[in-house]
């Protein structure tokens, strides 16, 4: 197997969203997971997609791949499963004037500050004050305001204008939230009581919020008619074939390192309308991909997956001492039985020379190492993939747990196969 540790994208900051800051319409929201534009800019360029080639993401969380293809106009189709990150991706690629957002941004304002819904929010969980809760996640005097404004929205009637609104009101309750995303969890902020988020800074953030989108929107036309992005579960979506083969899959799979998006993203999803109810956030849990602790030992398959796999959990299993450390080993394998089936999905949806690029990082249980780009490449190829090369993007540090040390060199790469 070849490992390009000088892969020409090696420490650029192509794995992440860092670049994005500045790229119109990318910058909307952060999505922390997301990977940079330019990755698949260079990716279209090196696999010579022309625009009615099909590039697909069955992974697409915040849509830089579907906006991407909006922006060169090529057919793309994103699959996403939690259904905040997929409205992120259609609010990204809408095509609106920016004479439609001027005469609905003073409506909105007006409506907040004359009326006072309130929210279906309040007392829910861990949402807004209530006698049990000794530390919740809104100000009611911000939940209410987002939520008048939000109602009001239903008015609009041209869905891409009405979707900027909602992502910036998203954006804006988050902006004023006792708690910040910190890794796997939302992290309350230091001194977060005195902070006193209210109406003000509520209306104040999501107008900041709405200027950056009406300078994008002057400046930065897409072409949204060649895209599809479709709300569900790719192992199942890929099973029954989508419309045409792909040239171009570029991916980034989940990272096998127990991150639950339904968790992390639970205030956005309740917000947002998406999900309603702790059961239905279960169910959403259910349909992700199994790279996180949620897993079940039930119905466990058959284990092929390679040398390297065998050795590594073989370390693993060593090691399993508590609850947690017990659950490692069902979660590695349910994650590469899980990769098995997108393998041989991708492979029927593939053209003949299409190429499919995965971005992962390796992750590490105690002091052990597990190559997760090197076992996918075992995988992918007896899934009737050829593997190209593993390009290492770069080394990312893992800060210790109470149960493992620090560790300096997890691999991130993207792992390239040809048809
Ligand atoms: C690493 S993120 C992808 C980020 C993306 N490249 C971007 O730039 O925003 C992985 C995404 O996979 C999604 N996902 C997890 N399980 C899925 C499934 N079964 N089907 C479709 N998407 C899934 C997660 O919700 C998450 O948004």
């Amino acid at each position: 197997v070849t490992i390009n540790d000088k892969f020409p994208l090696k420490d650029n900051g192509f794995s992440n969203t860092i670049k994005n800051f500045d790229k119109p319409r990318h910058r909307w929201y952060y999505f922390k997971e997301g990977f940079s534009p330019s990755l698949v800019e260079f990716a279209i360029k090196k696999v010579d997609v022309k625009s009615n080639d099909l590039i697909l993401d069955p992974f697409n969380g915040s849509g830089t791949v579907t906006l991407v293809g909006a922006e060169n106009r090529i057919n793309s189709i994103g699959i996403e499963v939690n259904p905040f990150a997929s409205f992120l991706s259609k609010a990204k690629i809408g095509n609106v004037s920016l004479r439609s957002v001027l005469k609905e941004e003073s409506l909105v304002i007006k409506n907040v500050k004359v009326n006072n819904l309130y929210s279906p929010l309040l007392n829910f969980s861990t949402f807004s004050k209530t006698s049990q809760n000794v530390k919740w996640l809104f100000n009611r005097n911000v939940l209410n305001p987002f939520h008048t404004a939000f109602t009001y929205t239903k008015q609009i009637r041209n869905i891409d204008v009405r979707n900027l609104f909602r992502l910036s009101l998203i954006g804006a309750a988050l902006d004023n939230c006792n708690a910040l995303r910190d890794g796997k969890c939302l992290k309350y902020r230091n001194g977060w009581e005195e902070l006193k988020f209210g109406k003000n800074s509520f209306l104040e953030s999501f107008t900041n919020r709405l200027s950056i989108i009406k300078e994008d929107i002057k400046e930065s036309k897409v072409d949204g008619s060649k895209i599809e992005i479709i709300n569900g579960d790719s192992r199942q979506i890929l099973n029954d074939k989508i419309k045409q083969k792909f040239k171009l899959c570029i991916t980034s799979p989940p990272y096998l390192n127990s991150f639950d998006y339904t968790d992390v993203y639970r205030p956005e999803l309740f917000l947002g309308n998406f999900i309603r109810s702790q059961a239905e956030l279960l169910s959403l849990r259910k349909k992700t991909l199994r790279s996180h602790a949620a897993v079940s030992s039930k119905n466990l398959g058959k284990i092929d997956f390679g040398v390297l796999y065998a050795k590594s959990i073989e370390q693993i299993v060593k090691q399993k001492e508590t609850t947690w450390q017990r659950k490692i080993p069902i979660m590695i394998q349910s994650y590469f039985e899980d990769m098995s089936i997108m393998f041989e999905n991708l492979k029927s949806n593939a053209e003949k020379d299409a190429q499919l690029w995965l971005v992962v990082s390796n992750s590490a249980y105690n002091d052990v190492e597990l190559p997760v780009d090197l076992i996918l490449a075992d995988i992918g190829c007896k899934k009737g993939w050829k593997l190209e090369e593993i390009g290492v993007l770069r080394y990312l540090h893992k800060r210790g747990t109470k149960y493992s040390p620090d560790i300096n060199c997890l691999r991130e790469s993207v792992v390239i196969f040809r048809a």
